[in-house]
């Protein structure tokens, strides 16, 4: 293994041939044309079906299972339930590391939240499995759920509300503050739990071969899952391979391994045959993750000039009765408005449901709702338009921690938004704005903002005998375009064209390509690739000088530089050979480099890193009906490098559409009296359709960052998601002026 190349070398500035150019989607194709190998597309020989039945109740045991009928249907070939199921080395209790969630794998017959696992069938196909599964006819001893997150007399104070992330922070003196500005908002915004609901749930297709562990499934961070797989099996991680070239979406729940693909894991180890299991719609609401509901409390207070003196940002959310995860709301307050005071703070309800996790943009989502909000009762409270607002409170330093930004063109995004949305004829007062047919226009501002994650990742790149490279590293592309935006920073990194360099992902047995999450995996991957191809360069320049036979012989290592396939003096171009000459002399059939991508610990200490944006909604609304559109969006985002427009045009898209849907139509409703979700399946579940969405526009705002990482990239893929449902509950008021407080807005919002 070579020496890896730091990260934190001198960024320089080169010829970048493939980094900013507008590729297409590299998988798109075989994506839309279905030659695309999703994990359920996987068929191994002799392979049998999992199917798993699940708990209709919240809470208490499962007294018994009719597993003698399950048997005996043609085609079952065994049901796995606690009195069976193989032995694990670990405790699925057990969780040493944030991204390893406490699992359900029929460790005892107590139910701990509606849908959970409580027993899988095998069988030859997957109809007898899933009429085995019915046939177990459960019995429980049921107890009364904890469902409401409102009882304060269960509220508690969580130690953390994520990885080095306290419940509470506060800069200045809050009641100060309050009792200094002379105008107040003091309002509460409820937010739904949602799911992600990806379009391919969490399927597995399990191979064992011996001790070897063969798995096709979705994952954004299979090195994790595959060190929770091998702890769990008491196997080398080695001895397990991950493949996910295709993850069929992510949006967060596949960034950990969850419960039932272990179960469809452990199935095959039970008949000692390939399994395949494939969550049903509705079994994704419990055991797989959502966005926990919340309960958001802002105090602002204003002086005459509208300068905010305070911001408090209280957050009450829910987590599951065995473990733990906080959506960790109010923290969207630490970064956006100055303040002569914040306080932020968090507290949790236990409830009878799955745990909740990661769901685009965890906390910063559901907080920018809040917070967007409230900023806009504030400049309302304080008779002033709502961007000129947000200009008078703008942060030149992060608030909480009083950092300077390592880089920060927010007002571009507010300039250049404004600019293209029109909003300099909007009038200030609300209800005042009408079309041509006489329905009511409000126009509403939201800001955005995501901080730079990045995870570590590692890279390896090859420059092969006939000059052309590979790029290899485990990362995962769930529709974001890893596949594209990494192999045009993989080309660049060795100074090939994008044909010419192959790029390899998507398996466990490939380098580390950390996490595809924390809208980090562009700049943590990207970074290692960098590194990989300029330390391959590195060794071919170091062959090349050495070499009594090179046109380069002789030179200082620094006075050549490679340029497309080939090595050249930096001041003769004259003097040059190809990459290929190269190793053919040298009798190589290949050469490696080795890469490493990671946050710099150091430059973190000094500057708050963050990208930002703007988000501009109009909305229509029948004045007699209470019917409402969004009829227009405009975003614009200072996110750092671009590796490729098309693409993070794409995200910003995605991104506003989840916060649209986050505005408007997203709500998991829980049945009070059992605990189950109603509307557990995609036709009652709302998400925004082509109809819902109307003219959307986002706008790239430059921004060099020389601090962020080496390529100075940012992230970009859950920022737009911040910013527009505020924007969107904004533009309501704006139309109607009935504030938004609950979500999602509906048409008793408007009437
Ligand atoms: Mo994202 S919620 O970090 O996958």
């Amino acid at each position: 293994m070579s020496e890896f190349v730091p990260i934190t070398a001198p960024a320089r500035q080169r010829q970048q041939a493939s980094i900013g150019q507008p590729v297409k989607r590299r998988d798109g194709v075989a994506k839309v044309t279905g030659a695309a190998t999703y994990a359920a597309d996987n068929h191994p020989k002799d392979m049998l079906h999992a199917v798993m039945a699940v708990a209709t109740i919240a809470n208490g045991r499962v007294r018994a299972l009719d597993v003698a009928a399950a048997k005996a249907h043609p085609g079952v070939v065994e049901v796995m339930t606690p009195e069976n199921r193989p032995a694990l080395a670990k405790n699925p209790d057990d969780r040493d590391n944030p991204f390893m969630f406490r699992l359900d794998l029929l460790q005892s017959d107590r139910v701990r939240y509606a849908n959970q696992p409580i027993a899988v069938v095998i069988a030859e196909t997957f109809e007898a499995a899933t009429e085995g599964a019915a046939l177990l006819a459960p019995r429980y001893d049921v107890e009364p759920a904890q469902l409401d997150m409102h009882a304060d007399s269960e509220a508690f104070v969580p130690e953390a509300v994520g990885p080095g992330a306290p419940a509470e922070s506060h800069v200045g003196d809050i009641d100060a503050g309050l009792a200094q500005g002379s105008h107040r908002v003091d309002s509460t915004y409820e937010t739904p739990a949602q799911y992600h609901n990806p379009m391919e749930p969490h399927a597995v297709v399990a191979a064992w071969e011996g001790d070897k562990l063969i798995v096709d499934t979705p994952s954004q961070a299979m090195t994790i899952a595959r060190g929770r797989l091998a702890g769990l099996f008491g196997i080398d991680a080695d001895d397990v391979l991950i493949r996910s070239p295709y993850l069929g979406g992510g949006f967060g729940c596949k960034g950990a391994l969850m419960s039932p693909q272990v179960l469809g894991i452990l199935a095959a180890k039970m008949v000692g045959r390939p399994v395949k299991l494939v969550p049903t719609r509705p079994q994704m609401y419990g055991p797989l993750g959502h966005r926990a509901p919340t309960s958001q409390t802002l105090r602002l207070g204003m002086d005459d000039a509208g300068k905010l003196t305070a911001l408090s940002h209280h957050a009450r959310t829910t987590s599951s009765m065995f473990d733990e995860f906080f959506e960790p709301s109010a923290n969207i307050s630490h970064t956006l408005y100055a303040s002569l005071a914040i306080s932020t703070t968090h507290d949790a309800v236990r409830v009878h449901t799955g745990t909740p996790m990661f769901m685009r943009g965890p906390g910063e989502a559901s907080g920018s709702v809040a917070l967007e909000s409230a900023i806009d009762e504030a400049a309302h409270a304080c008779g002033m338009d709502p961007l000129a607002f947000r200009l008078a409170n703008y942060a030149d330093v992060e608030p909480i921690s009083g950092k300077p930004f390592s880089s920060k063109r927010l007002y571009d995004c507010y300039a250049q938004g404004a600019e293209r949305f029109g909003w300099a004829k909007r009038v200030l007062a609300p209800r005042s704005m009408r079309d041509e047919n006489g329905l009511l226009v409000g126009w509403g501002l939201g800001t955005a903002t995501f901080p730079v994650i990045m995870f570590e990742a590692e890279a390896r790149a090859i420059i092969r005998a006939d000059g052309t490279g590979v790029m290899e590293t485990g990362a995962q592309d769930m529709g974001q375009g890893a596949w594209t935006a990494l192999a045009q920073i993989a080309a660049d990194s060795l100074k090939l064209e994008l044909d010419q360099t192959v790029f390899r992902a998507g398996t466990s047995d490939l380098p580390d390509g950390g996490v595809a999450g924390g809208s980090g995996h562009t700049a943590t991957v990207g970074n290692a690739i960098d590194a990989a191809g300029r330390n391959a360069i590195a060794r071919l320049i170091d062959m090349a000088v050495a070499d009594t036979d090179s046109p380069l012989h002789g030179l200082a290592a620094d006075q050549v530089e490679a340029r497309w396939g080939r090595l050249q003096a930096v001041d003769d171009g004259a003097r040059s050979e190809g990459y290929a000459d190269i190793l053919r002399r040298a009798g190589l059939r290949e050469l490696e480099g080795h890469g490493r991508g990671r946050a710099d610990a150091d430059v973190g200490e000094r500057y708050a890193m963050h990208a930002h944006g703007a988000v501009f909604a109009e909305v229509k609304v029948d004045p007699d009906l209470g019917q409402m559109r969004v009829t227009r969006m405009v975003g614009a985002f200072a996110a750092g490098r671009v590796i490729n427009p098309r693409m993070v045009e794409s995200q910003f898209f995605g991104g506003m559409i989840w916060g649209l849907g986050f505005a408007l139509h997203e709500k998991a409703e829980t049945d009070p009296r059992t605990g189950r979700i109603m509307n557990a399946n995609l036709g009652e579940y709302h998400v925004p359709t082509n109809a819902d969405v109307a003219n959307i526009e986002a706008l790239i705002v430059n921004e060099d960052d020389p601090h962020v990482n080496v390529l100075g990239i940012k992230g970009v893929g859950e920022i737009a998601v911040t910013g527009t449902a505020g924007a969107i509950a904004n533009a309501v008021w704006h139309a109607t002026s009935k504030r938004v407080r609950r979500f999602p807005i509906g048409v008793a919002d408007m009437i």
